[in-house]
């Protein structure tokens, strides 16, 4: 039995015949998050844009769980439109889940808008992720887990109100620190909305691992050179995957996120731990939350 192996049987419980929605499944975290689903004996749908990739992925999974319930449903997180699509297949085909994880994200991109116009990393990241974690409640059942995946990015770079979607934001990893923060801040907003009900949101993050996240947004060199060295250094997606994994199953405050334990935050075994206070300032939360509400009423007044 691996050492991760032995750390999921001491720290969760079986998740027979539970339902799971996992969108960014596809991904190195991704793949790992499903498979100890799996090894919980837990149902789990993939939300994935790449459908080839999800059946794949599906087949390699099958070998080491044959008798593993694992369904496909296409989404692209950063457009409102195949949200709703997702939302609605989900709703017309199973049952109400008991854990939804949105593990997908976007790292370090060219400048591009999505179809619906916004700066790809909000749109993904930020955007697209607040409003499916909004329309699934309706298909999650009673004392259901949601878990929204962050970054130790978001701890470096403040929210800059006249530039929201980072569009004229040159430095990446603060587009991309930004893009993680306003997503915490939304995921306050619906951890105190759904405070009176049995729902409970989590947020969790990673640590640092080498994975295509990296390998997808630089350059040949760095993946000859700099991307070896990061999966010396930094931990596993395997042992990655334990944050998420480990949020299903504890309580957090709005003010803690499950995240690595060891040195900086990028390296250990899950543990809850405090984020910084700015994070969870709530006039800040305030201003997120009216902001993106207008966002997502204008997508609702198109339909
Ligand atoms: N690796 C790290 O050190 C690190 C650190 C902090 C936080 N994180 C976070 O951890 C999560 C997993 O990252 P990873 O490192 O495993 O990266 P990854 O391998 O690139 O996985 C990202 C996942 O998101 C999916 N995705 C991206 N855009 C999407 C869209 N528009 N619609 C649907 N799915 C989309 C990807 O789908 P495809 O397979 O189709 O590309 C993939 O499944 C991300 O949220 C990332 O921000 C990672």
């Amino acid at each position: 039995m691996s050492r991760y192996d032995k750390w999921i049987n001491k720290n969760t419980h079986l998740l027979t015949n539970q339902l799971a929605i996992v969108i960014g499944a596809t991904g190195s975290i991704g793949k790992e998050i499903v498979d100890y689903l799996l090894t919980l004996k837990a149902k789990v749908i993939i939300g994935a844009r790449n459908l080839g990739k999800a059946e794949a992925l599906k087949n390699q999974l099958l070998l080491k769980h044959p008798d593993a319930k694992i369904y496909i449903e296409h989404i692209d997180i950063s457009s409102l439109e195949s949200i709703d699509k997702f939302q609605l297949e989900v709703d017309r085909k199973y049952q109400k889940a008991d854990i939804f994880i949105n593990n997908s994200g976007v790292y370090h991109l060219q400048k591009s808008l999505s179809n619906d116009g916004y700066e790809m990393h909000f749109a993904t990241n930020t955007l697209g992720n607040y409003y499916l974690a909004k329309k699934i409640i309706y298909d999650l059942k009673e004392n259901a887990k949601m878990i929204f995946v962050s970054s130790l990015a978001a701890n470096f770079y403040k929210i800059n109100f006249s530039d929201f979607q980072s569009l004229h934001t040159k430095n990446k990893m603060k587009v991309y620190g930004i893009s993680k923060r306003i997503m915490m801040a939304n995921a306050i907003t619906l951890k105190n909305s759904l405070e009176n009900s049995s729902i409970d949101v989590n947020i969790a993050h990673p640590g640092i691992c080498a994975t295509e996240l990296f390998t997808k947004s630089h350059s040949k060199l760095f993946n000859i050179f700099i991307y070896p060295l990061m999966k010396i250094v930094f931990h596993s997606p395997k042992k990655a995957a334990l944050n998420m994994i480990q949020a299903i199953f504890v309580e957090t405050e709005e003010n803690e996120w499950v995240a690595p334990r060891g040195l900086f935050g990028a390296w250990g075994y899950p543990k809850v731990l405090r984020f910084k206070k700015i994070i969870y300032d709530a006039s800040i939360i305030e201003q997120v939350s009216d902001i993106t509400a207008d966002m997502i009423s204008r997508h609702c007044e198109k339909k």
